[in-house]
């Protein structure tokens, strides 16, 4: 069987779960796929990380550089997250003529559409189901499945870290601090978690959903974003006597009379009885609207190295599927202009 050649780069929560997962899977994998799916090099920044996940020493750099230049490599996984080596690491592997996957929300919200047309361009694929909702194939509904679709609305709870924070003081009647810890601990939480708490990891994934549900790229800056950082005990608990959940929602929705597209991010009060309201710790949940099929859910977890893993994974069997040469372009890097655009929220 053909060797599908893969540099990993990044190894820290998610990437170590990408190494070991891919390991275990490695058969099931190519037997879905029809291609031995490798890992030939991984980049990180400590060495000994490596050693201790028991990776052969001579496939190990600590130069992003030695992955990008290998002629073998066919696709490089970008997981070190940022947004300034990683715009490096991306564009060269595109230039170089290979395919890209990434988690990494921050750069698509910030740099999307100049990557976007740059692998259009080289006529790569750069594939991120993992940047929005970790393990639910989101991404994947929103492009395939439901694609006959014009999209309505699009919202739901798509930062683990915050819905755990908020339901860990409710439950458990946490106080904000310890249950943000745990988050950390838990492996749920940003290498920053102000860009969780601050709603600003949700805004990024909700320019990704809006780009590829209304194919624009709106400025991050132009969202409307509010976290949850000031929530007080006190507002759940008057929240809950009131017959209220407190839930960080992020909604993309199409103004009815108009092209105009309202983003925005904040805490929002919701019915007990709501279907986002049952949501607890750091799953995530998302109703999309499609104007022909109506309401759909899509629930699972989506933060921590398992499952964000698994779609990471899941990116690699289409690229080993459907090699960029063979792919027909997604309607994604469609080179028709969007008529769609921001709605301004004052
Ligand atoms: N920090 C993110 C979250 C990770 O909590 O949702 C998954 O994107």
């Amino acid at each position: 069987m053909k060797a599908f050649n893969v540099g990993l780069i990044g190894l820290g929560n998610v990437g170590s779960r990408v190494w070991h997962n891919l390991l275990t899977h490695k058969k099931l994998l190519a037997e879905k796929s029809g291609k031995i799916i490798e890992i030939k090099r991984v980049a990180l920044r400590s060495l000994q990380k490596g050693y201790n996940l028991g990776i052969p020493k001579e496939i190990l750099t600590t130069d992003w550089q030695d992955i990008v230049n290998d002629p073998e490599i066919e696709a490089v996984v970008e997981l070190i997250g940022g947004i300034d080596i990683s715009y490096e690491i991306i564009t060269s592997a595109l230039k170089k003529g290979k395919d890209v996957v990434t988690a990494n929300k921050a750069l698509l919200a910030n740099h999307g559409q100049q990557i976007a047309n740059l692998a259009f361009e080289q006529k790569r694929r750069i594939l991120f189901e993992a940047s929005v909702a970790g393990g639910i194939p989101l991404l994947q509904a929103i492009q395939d499945g439901l694609v006959a679709n014009r999209f309505l609305m699009i919202a739901g709870i798509v930062n683990g870290t915050c819905n755990y924070i908020l339901t860990e003081m409710t439950s458990q009647k946490s106080s904000y601090a310890e249950a943000l810890k745990k988050a950390k601990e838990l492996g749920y939480a940003e290498a920053n978690e102000k860009l969780d708490v601050s709603g600003e990891d949700s805004a990024h994934k909700a320019a990704i959903l809006c780009a590829l549900s209304y194919r624009f790229w709106p400025k991050v800056e132009e969202i409307y974003t509010a976290g949850i950082e000031s929530v007080d005990p006190m507002d759940i608990q008057y929240a809950a006597d009131l017959g209220y959940v407190l839930k960080l929602l992020a909604i993309i929705k199409k103004h009815p009379h108009s092209k105009k597209v309202e983003i925005r991010v904040h805490p929002t009060l919701l019915k007990k009885d709501h279907i986002l309201s049952s949501v607890s710790g750091a799953f995530n949940a998302v109703i999309v609207k499609g104007d022909i099929v109506g309401d759909q859910l899509f629930y699972g977890r989506g933060a921590g190295g398992d499952p964000t893993a698994s779609a990471v994974l899941s990116d690699l069997v289409e690229l080993a599927r459907y090699p960029s040469d063979a792919y027909h372009a997604r309607i994604f890097f469609s080179s028709t202009e969007s008529e769609y655009k921001i709605m301004p929220i004052s």
